[in-house]
């Protein structure tokens, strides 16, 4: 197969971390060929979707006691070239959030691509229905009490009623912008004002779980079906698990809880399009939805020792011959 990726600029990857790496790895592993674009780099020419694209050939990362090592010269790129993206078999598109105003333009023109001819994921369509926070919501029942708003008094009130709260940005990632609140809290007000820039943006405000002490947990998701998880725990004074802030990856199970929040949210998850999503589940509650560029693969891989991205990748053969 041909397999097309949109990053970041990759010398910003980290080839022992990043999940867009180890698909990529295990693509030209199986076999495959590798191409990869940017989002500025995707054009429409007489209706249909182009890339200038590059080859890409990596070195793949080796486990050293138990840590994945890579050479300082990891990919190597080949000459540009500009193509039609249904040339190719797939398309992956893997820029980080946040969604910006670039981003939407990039998805409306994946949106001309053929599904028949090459596969779009996660489908462009899907990544502008699912905001990471607001689509959760779609799942309310196996979500802690949450309210989205911009009225202080509003938020003011969800906070007393429930002692501690989580606020989020809704188009954060990594622990950005995350905050936590509480009543007696001389910033409260001013926390509002600047989270929701006077007022004038809703938050996401979510009743704290003291389960998040014990980890937050990535499930990570494959067309609708949990193939793998990693908890992350809070490191040192910091309540966020994410790994980007220093949460300490562990080895976990996913459990009977979780399975049937997969139950519920897979199906959906097919039905948009949303093929590798990553769901952060927080003390057996749902707590967000990953799509835009969800990692996890690469800790997966190595506290497990399975390949995650072989299985992605064995996966769109199989829909790829069908
Ligand atoms: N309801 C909650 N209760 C306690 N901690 C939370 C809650 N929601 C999120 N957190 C903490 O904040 C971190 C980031 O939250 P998340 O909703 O996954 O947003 P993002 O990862 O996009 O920044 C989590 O790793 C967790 O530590
Ligand atoms: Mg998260």
């Amino acid at each position: 197969m041909k397999l097309a990726f949109i990053l970041d600029p990759i010398a910003q990857l980290d080839p022992g971390h990043d999940s867009t790496v180890a698909i990529m790895e295990a693509a030209q592993i199986l076999g495959h060929e590798v191409w990869v674009t940017e989002i500025h780099q995707l054009s429409v020419v007489d209706g249909q979707a182009w890339a200038k694209l590059r080859p890409l050939e990596l070195v793949p990362v080796q486990l050293d006691s138990h840590n994945w090592r890579s050479v300082p010269e990891w990919f190597s790129l080949g000459e540009s070239e500009w193509l039609n993206l249904e040339t190719m078999d797939a398309v992956f598109m893997r820029k980080d959030p946040p969604v910006t105003v670039p981003y939407l333009y990039a998805t409306y023109i994946l949106e001309l691509v053929n599904p028949q001819k090459t596969l779009v994921m996660n489908a462009p369509q899907g990544l502008r229905e699912a905001n990471e926070k607001m689509y959760t919501l779609q799942f309310y029942g196996v979500m802690p009490e949450t309210l989205v708003s911009q009225d202080k008094a509003q938020i003011r009130e969800f906070v007393e009623k429930h002692q501690s709260a989580i606020l989020k940005p809704l188009g954060g990632k990594a622990g950005e912008g995350i905050l936590f609140l509480e009543p007696g809290d001389r910033n409260f007000n001013s926390i509002i004002e600047v989270s929701t820039r006077q007022g004038q943006e809703p938050v996401m405000i979510q009743r704290f779980l003291p389960e998040a002490k014990l980890g937050d947990k990535r499930i990570i998701v494959l067309d609708g079906v949990p193939i793998g998880a990693i908890n992350r725990v809070p490191t040192g004074q910091e309540f966020r698990g994410n790994m980007a802030v220093g949460g300490r990856v562990e080895k976990t199970e996913i459990t009977p809880r979780e399975l049937e929040i997969c139950a519920q949210v897979g199906p959906k998850l097919k039905q948009d399009g949303l093929y590798f999503v990553g769901l952060d589940v927080i003390g057996g509650y749902l707590t967000e939805v990953n799509v835009t560029s969800p990692t996890g693969i690469r800790e997966v891989d190595r506290l497990n020792d399975v390949r995650l991205g072989q299985q992605v990748i064995r996966w769109l053969e199989t829909q790829r011959r069908s």
